[in-house]
């Protein structure tokens, strides 16, 4: 089975295939996506609130990635991987970003790192990553490592100044050598409009369907996560199917029928 490399991403736009992104953040999910072809596996910094329980992005460290990336890299032999720059692992300078990049990537294997925002100083990080070899997923829109500045998990680029600056963020990390972006929780519209203009390839999550391919959460598409946002579609309830499963077992050794005499 061939890897994939960064040239699928703009292969696959120019023959306006859809691409298929999801997270993962251990050994065993991440052998399971990657058998069911997905192209790009994310272990995204969300592991600290679906894995790790914290009730953010912010408090993840650059270890606590790494220890996830590494487990994630064992499973994963077809995808694209990427793992998420931690808040503070890449936002104090550009050589910081440099050092925590190069790290993920000979540590635990990862063949690029994502990192938020399209603000000027971090365009300039992404130039000089990409510049140094480093293959970089941009990520606009709701940037979760900036809910406190934000204001929650809000859509953004709802009037007009916003969209405006989103739109210019896009070809600015597009004309940095951001291999692709991700388009999180803006109107579906807005969306389309970053999608048609921008040369790479967009992946949507909350930004409707006229990205070239979307992301979602696993915990999210597998009904594990606590709360689930409104953008994000369960295709299952794993949360309840795990419940009954430990209940039945419980059940059974409770009752001395398990293990069978
Ligand atoms: O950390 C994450 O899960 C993300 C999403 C956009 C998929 O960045």
């Amino acid at each position: 089975m061939a890897a994939l490399s960064i040239h699928h991403f703009r292969q696959a736009k120019q023959a306006g295939q859809p691409l298929v992104a999801l997270t993962a953040a251990d050994y065993a999910t991440a052998q399971i996506l990657d058998q069911a072809g997905i192209d790009l596996i994310l272990v995204g910094d969300s592991l600290a609130m679906t894995n790790l329980g914290y009730t953010s992005t912010l408090p993840l460290t650059l270890e606590q990635m790494l220890h996830h990336a590494q487990a994630v890299r064992r499973g994963v032999e077809r995808a694209f991987l990427v793992a998420d720059l931690p808040f503070l692992t890449y936002q104090v300078h550009k050589e910081q970003a440099l050092l925590s990049a190069g790290r993920l990537m000979k540590e635990a294997g990862v063949n690029g790192v994502k990192l938020e925002g399209g603000y000027p100083d971090m365009v300039e990080t992404v130039a000089f990553l990409v510049q140094r070899g480093i293959p970089v997923l941009g990520h606009i829109g709701l940037t979760p490592q900036a809910k406190h500045q934000l204001g929650g998990y809000r859509q953004q680029g709802k009037n007009p100044p916003e969209a405006e600056r989103l739109r210019q963020e896009a070809l600015s990390l597009e004309q940095a050598g951001a291999f692709a972006l991700v388009l999180e929780h803006m109107p579906a519209e807005l969306a389309a409009q970053i999608s048609a203009q921008a040369g790479i390839p967009t992946l949507g999550i909350g930004a409707g369907p006229a990205c070239d391919g979307q992301i979602l959460v696993t915990h999210d598409l597998l009904g594990l996560s606590e709360r689930i946002p409104p953008f994000a579609k369960p295709y299952t309830n794993l949360r309840q199917a795990i419940r009954e499963a430990v209940e039945a077992f419980a059940n059974d050794v409770r009752q001395k029928v398990f293990p069978p005499r």
